[in-house]
């Protein structure tokens, strides 16, 4: 028998693991986390107490989820399920003389269909989703809902700074229990900003490595964007730059529509979405406050809330950017994943009958 709120978790789509961490640091005993993608095992493994199997979710059987929750009698089935765009060509018009075609981006929300399909066929007494903005708008949202219909629902897009977390991120967190009515837990945090989370860190220039911890590295910079560094302003974008470094894009009309990318993050306030691109200078407002080079991939883990020790990799291998990046960005940050699990522990607790022995 459990002791009273203890909860079972599984994490589908687990990544490197921010979801399964941060309910991990909320006392829910996530035991599983499968992803299609090996590079999970590590993080998952070393971090954190759960397993690890890489499966494709799509076709998953749900014994394998069966069998990790045991007898547990509280069974909670997280997941973020990615959405899968790909990109096709319609018709541009419909006069046979102009038979254009225009390449279009069809977002694929099928991952999403089959997190219903697992959530019916398992029938968890908890569930918790995270996801994008966008899904509320999307019909595969309704079907999702339509299939939880013996439950108590609670969703709502969560701005990260709110619950504490760096970062002027947005998501979509639902949360649903067969045990009761569920409601977000209030959280009156003091946001942290960018000098709270990465102001310790040690000096380190473009390219470098610093010499105890092989992720706080950041990418090289050509000349040309060494000089446009150096004339941004944190808070500022490459409007501020004078013209003889402006690339021809940002000439254009249409380059006005990008203010954003080759900018400084401020000390004090939060830093902008942690994307998987975020260790680029051009890709986005990813360049130090003060230092002349593009955040460090462990700067980029850490305003996602992980600790400063967690490792996305065995020593053994070689660092690739686009591999951590990935896994850093497509993370749950981990304040958000504790507060769901917090949220859901405290449900628990007020749902389940006093089980503590008579005296
Ligand atoms: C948004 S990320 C999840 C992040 C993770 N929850 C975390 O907190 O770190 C989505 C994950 O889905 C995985 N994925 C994509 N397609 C999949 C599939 N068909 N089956 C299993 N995992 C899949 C990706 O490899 C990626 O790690």
């Amino acid at each position: 028998m459990n002791v009273k709120g203890s909860i079972s978790g599984v994490d589908l789509f687990c990544g490197a693991g921010g979801l399964t961490y941060g309910l991990q640091q909320a006392g829910i005993d996530v035991r599983l986390g499968i992803d299609i993608d090996i590079a999970s095992r590590h993080p998952i493994e070393t971090n954190t107490r759960a397993k690890f199997i890489q499966a494709d979710v799509s076709t998953l059987d749900p014994n394998v989820i069966r069998n990790a929750f045991g007898n547990s009698e509280i069974r909670l089935l997280a997941g973020c399920a990615p959405c899968q765009p790909f990109s096709t060509y319609s018709r541009a018009s419909n006069s046979p003389l102009q038979s254009r075609h225009r390449l279009g981006r069809i977002e694929n929300w099928r991952l999403v269909e089959k997190f219903a399909d697992l959530v019916e066929a398992i029938n968890p007494e908890l569930v918790t989703m995270e996801n994008v903005p966008p899904l509320a708008q999307q019909e595969v949202f309704e079907k999702l809902l339509g299939k939880l219909k013996s439950y108590w629902i609670d969703w709502q897009i969560v701005e990260c700074q709110k619950i504490g977390l760096p970062q002027t991120r947005k998501r979509l967190v639902l949360l649903a229990s067969r045990l009761g009515p569920i409601k977000f837990k209030k959280e009156e945090v003091k946001p942290k900003t960018v000098r709270d989370v990465i102001g310790g860190l040690s000096k380190i220039s473009a390219g470098e490595v610093a010499r105890k911890d092989p992720l706080h590295r950041s990418s090289r910079l050509s000349e040309l964007n060494l000089l446009r560094i150096r004339a941004s302003h944190p808070g500022g974008s490459w409007r501020d730059w004078p013209q003889e470094l402006l690339s021809p894009c940002h000439k254009r009309p249409s380059g006005s529509t990008f203010p954003s990318v080759y900018g400084r993050m401020e000390w004090d306030t939060a830093a902008p979405t942690i994307t998987t691109q975020s260790f680029g200078f051009g890709n986005g407002r990813f360049g130090h406050p003060e230092q002349d080079r593009a955040i460090s991939l462990r700067e980029a883990a850490m305003l996602q809330g992980f600790p400063e020790d967690y490792s996305f990799l065995p020593h053994s291998e070689p660092i690739s950017f686009a591999r951590i990046g990935r896994l850093i960005g497509n993370a749950v940050p981990v304040d958000l994943a504790t507060w769901i699990g917090k949220t859901l522990v405290e449900h628990v607790n007020a749902s389940l009958p006093d089980r503590s022995p008579a005296l």
